[in-house]
């Protein structure tokens, strides 16, 4: 059998609102597909939907995408259809990662007192251990910890749990940073993880589509978007689902505009074409960071009216612009730069063999009124210039954001080998 054109095998697992289908085609991989489907609570409330399906692909393909280009590491591979997607093939982890900025809905229940709209910060993470007869019962860390809960041929450590921990957050951070860029407040967000066989990596699996999360446009619950609207129906009837429908409508068409392209810039101003390879440097640093980054050759000392008049192009094209200035010996540029905009500069001296520390001075020692930076690396510069644009760019701070967890995990799972090895020992 086929699907979207993808050859698929077994069923691994049917659930309420997808059908998981091994891939012929791709071994490691299955076929996620959606049904026109909607339920609440745990399955008591379940109705059809046309067009559900369709609505649900094309949100939960747009939210991987971004996560992805952030460098979350998840199990989505693409979307191959209007209602199919195709993932690695993951044991899942029966668990449920709840994450709250504001506090309502069932937390307000299980914690009196507690005012709706209380602001977690950090987000509040709850888990919830996934078993609708017992109407997924919350679990404390040490619950988590102490189930031993064996997925696949492994058991789920502590480890384990700090790196979906982590990653929950990040996550919820990253969509509601995505969400906020078009003036709709992230609430709360529920995902899942899954381990993959081969790699034994911890993935993020699963969907994440208008039933994941609540989503209040303009910070305002009375116009909420999500699948809270369907659980608060009093009587379900045609009209009422199909405001249900609009409002999924609504959220499918906004995600497409979650990952605008970038825009905003670096620009590299280099005294001179011998400091191309340092400034190449540069230049690889901030495409990692997802800024493009654009090269100019200009001496403040030699050629000032032209770096005054590349200066002007720049700030006149109106793209938010970080200018790093490269200039060896005694940095001119920079300062230069810096007393005629108000964008900022960063000063990035390439060091060579024949340089004393004095002449740093040049880059630290300012005029009065001069407000630029020093940064002696390439990359660090480069991620200097990211943090500055990662404050309006929402791309690039979920770059900088992912970059971080997966540091920290990189180090979690090399501490983690090394007891193992320990234990060998
Ligand atoms: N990459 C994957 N590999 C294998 N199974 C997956 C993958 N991603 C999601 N699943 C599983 O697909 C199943 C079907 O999804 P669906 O959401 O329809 O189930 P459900 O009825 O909501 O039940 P559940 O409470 O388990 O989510 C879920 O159990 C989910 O864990
Ligand atoms: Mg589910």
């Amino acid at each position: 059998m086929k699907i979207d054109g993808e050859g698929v095998g077994d069923i691994v697992i049917e659930g309420k609102t997808k059908i998981v289908y091994r891939s012929a085609d791709h071994p490691g991989y299955v076929v996620l597909q959606s049904k026109d489907r909607i339920t609440a609570g745990d399955g008591a409330r379940a109705h059809d939907m046309a067009g559900k399906a369709e609505i649900s692909t094309a949100t939960t393909t747009a939210i991987f995408d971004l996560l992805k280009q952030a460098g979350i590491k998840t199990h989505f591979e693409k979307c191959i259809g209007k209602t199919s997607m195709l993932a690695k093939y993951c044991d899942m982890i029966p668990l449920e990662w709840v994450t709250r900025r504001i506090a309502t809905g069932s937390f307000l229940k299980r914690n009196p007192g507690v005012t709706e709209g209380y602001r977690f910060c950090p987000p509040k993470l709850e888990t919830f251990f996934k078993d609708d007869e017992n109407h997924d019962p919350q679990w404390s860390y040490e619950q988590c910890v102490e189930a031993k809960i064996k997925v696949g041929n492994r058991v789920i450590s502590q480890d384990d749990l700090d790196i979906m921990s982590r990653t929950t957050v990040t996550v919820f951070e990253i969509l509601e940073k995505a969400w906020s860029s078009l003036d709709c407040s992230l609430i709360d967000m529920k995902i899942e993880f899954g381990v993959d066989p081969q790699t034994g990596e911890i993935l993020l699996a699963d969907v994440i589509d208008s039933d994941s999360w609540r989503l209040w446009p303009s910070g305002d619950k009375r116009l909420m978007k999500d699948k809270q609207v369907y659980r608060d129906l009093k009587n379900v009837d045609g009209e009422s689902l199909n405001t249900v429908k609009r409002n999924f409508e609504w959220v499918a068409e906004r995600v497409k505009f979650l990952s605008p392209k970038p825009s905003s810039r670096v620009v590299v101003f280099m005294g001179s074409p011998t400091d191309g390879e340092h400034c190449a440097n540069i230049k690889k640093a901030c495409i990692k960071y997802g800024v493009p980054c654009e090269l100019r050759v200009s001496s403040a000392h030699k050629g000032s009216e032209e770096t005054l008049s590349i200066l002007a192009k720049y700030e006149g094209a109106g793209v938010p612009t970080v200018f790093i200035a490269v200039a060896g010996r005694s940095n001119g540029l920079g300062p230069v730069l810096s007393g005629n905009t108000s964008w900022p500069v960063i000063n990035c001296p390439p060091i060579g063999g024949d340089w004393g520390s004095h002449d740093i001075w040049s880059s630290l020692r300012l005029p009065s009124g001069l407000g630029c930076t020093t940064v002696t690396s390439p990359d660090g510069a480069a991620l200097a210039a990211a943090q500055i644009l990662g404050l309006q760019d929402h791309v690039i701070w979920a770059k900088l954001r992912t970059k971080q967890l997966n540091t920290w995990i990189g180090l979690k799972v090399a501490d983690q080998k090394q007891r193992e090895e320990m234990c060998v020992d």
